[in-house]
C-alpha cells in the first residue's frame, strides 16, 4: 500500500482543527479534553471532540466522534486521506486500539498525526495497527 502523501500546509491546517475542537469536548470524569480532525479523501475537514458519560464505558474519543461525522456528511463512501489528534495538556495521544481499529475501516492508507513526546508525530495506520480486521468482500 502507498504512502499517501500529505502537504505540510494540509498537516499544520488538520492540527489546528483539532486543537479548536477540543475546546467542544465534554469531559466532566476525566477532565481530558481530546480533539480530532479528519481530513477526507474528496478534501473535506470534518472534527469530533470526546464526549463522556456517567456510565464511563459509554464514552466516545475524540477520533470515532469526528469519523461518525465525517460518514454521515459524506455517506457510506467517505474514506480518511489523514485523521489529526490533540489533546489540551499535550501529553502523549496515539489513537486508543477501538479508534484505530475505526480509522482503518475507513481510511486503511490513513496518516495519523498525534502528540508525542513534546512534538508531533505522523505514522501510518497500519503502523499503529499491524493486521487490521477487514471484511473487504462485503465493502460496497
Ligand atoms: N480519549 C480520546 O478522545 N482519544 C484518545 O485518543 C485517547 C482518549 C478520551 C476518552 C476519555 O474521554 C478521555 O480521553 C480520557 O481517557
Amino acid at each position: 500500500m502507498g504512502q499517501a502523501c500529505l502537504s505540510n500546509d494540509e498537516m499544520v491546517r488538520l492540527l489546528q482543527a483539532a486543537r479548536d475542537a477540543l475546546k467542544q469536548a465534554y469531559a466532566p470524569y476525566s477532565n481530558f479534553k481530546v480533539g480530532a480532525a479528519v481530513l477526507t479523501e474528496k478534501g473535506s475537514m470534518i472534527t469530533g471532540c470526546n464526549v463522556e458519560n456517567a456510565s464511563y464505558g459509554l464514552t466516545v474519543c475524540a477520533e470515532r466522534a469526528a469519523i461518525f461525522s465525517a460518514v454521515a456528511l459524506e455517506g457510506a463512501n467517505m474514506r480518511i486521506k489523514a485523521l489529526a489528534v490533540a489533546n489540551e495538556s499535550g501529553s502523549d495521544c496515539p489513537p486508543c486500539g477501538a479508534c484505530r481499529q475505526v480509522i482503518f475501516e475507513f481510511g486503511p492508507d490513513a496518516i495519523v498525526i498525534f502528540q508525542s513526546h513534546g512534538g508531533v508525530e505522523e505514522m501510518h495506520i497500519t503502523e499503529l495497527l499491524p493486521n487490521g480486521f477487514a471484511r473487504k468482500e462485503t465493502r460496497k
